[in-house]
């Protein structure tokens, strides 16, 4: 007989937090040598990088979040001007029975507008956040407490992996959600390479709702980035202080500057760490030594900015059907609810 449960079988394992709180988790999982391996390899080409996705640390999230209250990242006032407005457009496309899917657990003030929207139309929800950390934070245990009719489900995991355990996880439809324009740091390679495989594993009746940041006048990129209190300065910053905790490094913080550009022909905003002198730099775990000159640049981000007729066609070549597009009062951003094909 066997007695092992669907999670199981698909390579992951349950663990409970509390009462309508639970994670998977795969049952291999090897987070911190695939991060000194990876930083190992970026740093040794030509043109140094390190990727995004290592921001978001505990400081590094924190900061993010810092970065969502200053004026000048309207991103994320944007995007929460366009969710507080669309509940009565949205609930026609629902039924009682959806399931929140978040790509990126994401500021749970956005999830809670998507949570009151969704619970319009039914009594009970399962919310599920997929993310390869930092899921079991607190905010996850705050929603539980304040939403008694909610169980929340994390998988940590990437996102395709954890979308393709939530899709044979039952025959209920998704809201799939992925916001914050995180889908501006893909390449156009790999944007499309994401909608494909986000596009394959949807159900017929699943919905896909995700947040761009469309093309503006550049001096309003250039300032979101740039802000004046420079906390964007300490949020690229502070992936250098995470390599020096975790992969017992030795980046001397104040030898870097932020330096972030509009790259008008690219469409995008690329955010770099400037070494201020020549240094060389001991990264044990990653088993790398380097040497910076003076002025070199290490790439940390890229961030997309998209025209409508961009996003139409990208939507078109990866199999969505667009259903609706939702813009804030001043056109800086969109929301774009699409199915598959
Ligand atoms: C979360 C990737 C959308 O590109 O605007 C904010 C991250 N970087 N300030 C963005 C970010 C610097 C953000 N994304």
């Amino acid at each position: 007989m066997n007695n092992k449960s669907k999670q199981e079988l698909l390579g992951y394992q349950s663990y409970s937090i509390q009462e309508n709180l639970t994670y998977f988790k795969p049952t291999k999982i090897s987070t911190t040598t695939t991060f000194a391996e990876e930083i190992r390899h970026t740093l040794l080409q030509p043109k140094k990088s390190i990727s995004p996705k290592f921001f978001y640390d505990k400081d590094g999230s924190k900061i993010f979040d810092e970065i969502c209250s200053l004026p000048e990242y309207y991103p994320y006032n944007a995007e929460t001007e366009i969710l507080q407005a669309i509940e009565k457009k949205l609930i026609p496309y629902l039924s009682n029975e959806f399931h929140l899917v978040e790509l990126g657990s994401g500021s749970s003030v956005k999830t809670r507008l998507l949570i009151d929207i969704l619970l319009k139309s039914q009594n009970h929800l399962q919310y599920f956040p997929i993310d390869i950390s930092e899921i079991l934070d607190q905010s996850a245990k705050n929603l539980c407490m304040d939403y008694p009719n909610l169980s929340v489900t994390g998988v940590v995991d990437t996102f395709e992996n954890g979308l393709d355990f939530i899709e044979h996880y039952d025959d209920k439809p998704n809201l799939i959600t992925f916001l914050g324009s995180s889908f501006g740091n893909f390449s156009k390679n790999e944007g499309m390479l994401f909608l494909q495989k986000i596009n394959n594993l949807m159900k017929s009746d699943d919905l896909f709702l995700i947040g761009l940041d469309l093309k503006k006048d550049q001096q309003v990129l250039h300032n979101a980035y740039n802000d004046s209190q420079k906390t964007t300065a300490k949020f690229n910053l502070n992936v250098l202080k995470r390599i020096n905790d975790e992969l017992d490094a030795n980046f001397n913080i104040e030898n870097f500057e932020h330096h972030a550009v509009y790259d008008e022909e690219k469409g995008r905003i690329e955010m770099y760490l400037r070494s201020l002198s020549e240094q060389s730099i001991t990264i044990s775990k990653s088993e790398l030594s380097i040497t910076l000159s003076k002025d070199e640049l290490i790439h940390t981000e890229n961030s997309h900015k998209f025209s409508i007729s961009q996003i139409e066609s990208s939507l078109k070549e990866s199999n969505f059907e667009k259903l609706e597009m939702w813009f804030d009062s001043q056109k800086y951003f969109v929301l774009v609810l699409a199915k598959k094909i």
